[in-house]
């Protein structure tokens, strides 16, 4: 029924949208959706490029039966064993019982570990080569971009890049599947979004991957989630490589906490102030009404944080201690960060976010502040004064 969809005359697109699941990894908003992109190889043999989440297996198996009817598929290439891919592994191997498992040494012990698949497995290593007749398949394995299993297929003979995560985006295929047939650079936010929150934390690991894929030339990227690339390529390898060095722009994020306004009212008169002192852009968020992944996002656009929460318990508001964890966790690094904060009888939250701006490979910029009860005169000047210093530090 369905009409393939065809990156070439014989690779062809089975993916699925999602636009139910409401968090990704039950951990993230998705309200553009997300894709789940899998690949299909007609050739002497048959050849699928990972899978889809399970809760889409049907039309997945669909529209590989449209393709190739009744023939059976020989390899199941495993590019990622997260379940967003490998989540329909069991049913293909079920349908397809003499189907080869193809995937690297660390994919082995994760697929018996998942699924129970230990027969017919074929372990590759690096740069090794597949032969589908007259397509030529080479794998590249991507350690943790995003996981320790991570890999990428390349189709030699058509300078394809079957990327896995990498390179891929929230958002789904509303239409259409190739970037050229979209507006692509509306992505730009979910992808940022996707990279910071998911892959976020190995910039070095993404280095080291480009490095490796250096030398091959590269015509489409076909990620796992979201467009297929055939004109935004480099567009895209540059926002890698700015968001993998953690290279922002002039800006600052102000994140804070707020129970009864009197925080927000300090975060509004920083903001006040970078803007008299020429700082175009601008993002204030409250910790508590919008989600850390799109806060996370911005921090790697901008190279200003400006952090602020009342003590709670003695402790940082708990929605503050969670983006800040977080941050951590991810290992943010190369930002000014600016710090005020309030209390009503002992103050705990500033001290405990300069423990954090020590933590991090960040420079402290400004004097810290932190005001008792509602925000007075005093204290409204140090927070203009916050905000001269952070702009000053991003002009000089
Ligand atoms: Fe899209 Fe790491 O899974």
């Amino acid at each position: 029924m369905y009409i393939p969809i065809k990156l070439t005359d014989n690779i062809f697109y089975v993916g699925v949208n999602d636009r139910r699941t409401a968090l990704f990894e039950n951990l993230l908003p998705i309200e553009k959706g997300v894709a789940y992109n899998s690949y299909l190889i007609k050739d002497e043999k048959v050849a699928l490029i990972d899978t889809v989440h399970i809760n889409h297996v049907d039309k997945f198996l669909k529209k590989i039966e449209t393709i190739i009817g009744n023939r059976p598929i020989d390899y199941l290439i495993i590019n990622h064993v997260e379940p967003d891919h490998a989540g329909s592994i069991k049913i293909i191997s079920k349908l397809y019982p003499n189907i080869k498992f193809v995937g690297n040494k660390k994919t082995v012990g994760m697929i018996e570990g998942y699924f129970g698949i230990k027969e017919n497995v074929e372990e590759v290593h690096d740069a090794q080569t597949l032969k589908l007749g007259q397509t030529n398949l080479q794998f590249f394995t991507i350690p943790m971009v995003h996981w320790p299993e991570s890999m990428v297929t390349y189709n030699k003979d058509e300078k394809i890049l079957f990327s896995s995560d990498a390179f891929g985006t929230f958002g789904t295929l509303d239409g259409g599947i190739f970037d050229d047939e979209m507006d692509f650079l509306m992505f730009e936010e979910e992808m940022r979004r996707y990279y910071s929150n998911i892959v976020g934390k190995y910039g070095s690991p993404v280095q080291k991957a480009f490095e490796k894929l250096s030398t091959i030339e590269i015509k489409m990227v076909a990620s796992s989630h979201g467009p297929i690339l055939r004109n935004h390529i480099t567009d895209v390898l540059s926002w890698y490589n700015k968001w993998s060095l953690q290279e922002t722009e002039k800006g600052v994020v102000i994140a804070y906490a707020s129970m009864y306004g009197n925080t927000e009212d300090m975060a509004e008169t920083i903001a006040r102030k970078l803007a008299e002192d020429g700082i175009k852009h601008i993002k204030i968020y409250d910790v508590s009404k919008t989600h850390a992944s799109y806060i996370i996002s911005d921090i790697f656009k901008y190279k200003g944080l400006i952090l602020g929460s009342p003590t709670y318990s003695n402790e940082l508001h708990p929605n503050m201690e969670s983006l800040v964890s977080r941050l951590s966790h991810i290992g943010i690094k190369n930002h000014y960060i600016g710090i005020f904060g309030s209390c009503t009888w002992a103050g705990a939250a500033v001290r405990k976010l300069k423990e954090f701006a020590a933590k991090v490979e960040c420079e402290l910029v400004g004097e810290p502040v932190e005001e008792k009860q509602a925000l007075k005169e005093e204290k409204y000047h140090a927070c203009r004064n916050l905000a001269s210093a952070m702009a000053k530090r991003l002009q000089s």
